[in-house]
């Protein structure tokens, strides 16, 4: 079977590594994990450390490694609860006899035990032992503990282990675990199609991330969207059963599976390419993209110099790429959204009548937990008037958990209506 590797781009694991000689495997795991497309994060408990160091983690998964519960400098970069919160799966490889007994008893006096308890994730392990350890009664008790509460054992494979012994014990090849991994998000991906198909055979296009201004060749005004929430929501209007347009403006983000991008720089840009879409049929329009207001009057056709102590650029308005859209005779469903500092509930409301949307969503940017670069999101959804719906409101949780929500909301009021 061959994979679309874009489709677990946005998907987070952890990889945990905890003290056994088949630790040296797990290096090898996070690279097949980092080929599928995973971003990769590991953590270490410190009998992992005597057998690899952490610098091998941190070169191949190409971010920082946990290793401490109680370290401020860590804590301060991703804490325990973040790191707990960021994982779409914790993947325990080797799962040593002691972290098993610390995960079934519930105790927290690592990092990794800390985890365990924190994150909704699903967790699996990969038991890796001495055979007579995996036999040892209190191992099986505590595995069966395990699965009662919903972990994944990855059975360990027979065959010779380090210690000379011949038994079960062995940890999976690194390939087939990744291969393992792959396969369970992409019948997650599947099955949640299948669930919603909310929306089926609609025709959805979606702007997202900044514009770039130019000012002359070498420079640009812009701001700091990172696009994160547009491209969530490509994903699940695509796992609703929806034909996606995505168009991004410069964001360094990969294309979500079965999505069909279109790369823009300029709002003048993003409004050419919106309008020849809504020319091919478009049945919903959501602009998550943060449009320059202002352009250039005049763009320079060479590098401006240094010069005088005061430099006067004249800036002109841009259009407003989902206002324009929503005055056209084949209007689509239109969606905006909303990112406000103060006030946000009456100006977003505001939007929806002024820009003529049928929906809004709209968050809080003064929280530094939400919003622009985070991953976790927080959104109020008003509905225009005619549509005689409630307001919703959506609990913080991750981008792409928002931006299933909003599916449903933007399915719902379609269907109301
Ligand atoms: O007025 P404000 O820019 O805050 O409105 C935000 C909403 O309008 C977002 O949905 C954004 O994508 C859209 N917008 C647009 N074109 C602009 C400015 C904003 O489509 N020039």
């Amino acid at each position: 079977m061959s994979f679309d590797v874009s489709v677990f781009s946005t998907k987070n694991i952890i990889v945990a590594v905890t003290g056994g000689i088949a630790a040296y495997k797990s290096a090898i795991l996070v690279r097949r994990l980092k080929d599928y497309g995973f971003n990769v994060r590991v953590v270490m408990t410190t009998g992992a450390q005597a057998f690899i160091t952490p610098l091998t983690f941190q070169a191949l998964s190409g971010n920082p490694v946990h290793t401490a519960l109680l370290d401020p400098e860590a804590e301060a970069g991703m804490g325990h609860i973040e790191l707990a919160r960021w994982a779409d799966l914790v993947l325990v490889a080797p799962a040593s006899c002691d972290t098993l007994a610390k995960f079934a008893h519930g105790l927290a006096d690592d990092l990794l035990s800390t985890l365990f308890l924190a994150t909704k994730a699903p967790v699996w392990v990969a038991p890796a032992m001495n055979q007579q350890m995996w036999a040892a009664k209190a191992t099986q008790r505590n595995l069966k503990i395990l699965v009662e509460d919903g972990v994944h054992v990855i059975m360990p494979a027979s065959g010779e282990q380090a210690c000379g012994d011949v038994g079960l014990g062995r940890m999976p090849e690194p390939e087939v675990l990744a291969k393992q991994v792959s396969l369970y998000f992409h019948q997650v991906q599947r099955a949640l199609a299948e669930k919603f198909g909310l929306l089926a055979g609609k025709r959805v296009v979606i702007t997202a991330g900044p514009t770039r201004e130019a000012i002359d060749p070498v420079r640009y005004i812009s701001n700091h969207s990172t696009g994160k929430m547009g491209f969530a929501l490509a994903s699940a209007c695509y796992a609703a059963g929806a034909k996606v347009t995505l168009i991004a403006g410069p964001v360094s983000l990969d294309t979500p599976n079965g999505v069909q991008r279109e790369n823009v720089s300029s709002a003048m840009q993003m409004l050419e390419h919106s309008l020849v879409q809504l020319e091919q049929g478009c049945d919903i329009f959501i602009a998550t993209a943060a449009v320059a207001d202002y352009r250039v009057a005049q763009v320079a056709e060479h590098k401006i110099k240094k010069a005088g102590d005061e430099l006067q650029v004249e800036l002109i308005k841009n259009p407003d790429i989902v206002a324009t859209i929503a005055k056209q005779s084949k209007r689509p469903f239109m969606v905006g959204f909303a990112a406000e500092t103060q006030n946000v509930e009456s100006y977003a409301a505001g939007k929806l009548v002024a820009k003529k949307l049928d929906m809004i969503a709209c968050n809080d940017v003064s929280r530094s937990d939400i919003g622009f670069a985070s991953d976790q999101n927080a959104m109020t959804v008003f509905f225009a008037e005619n549509y005689q719906m409630e307001k919703r409101d959506l609990a913080k949780a991750s981008k792409q958990e928002i931006a299933e929500q909003l599916v449903e909301a933007i399915a719902d009021a379609m269907t109301a209506h």
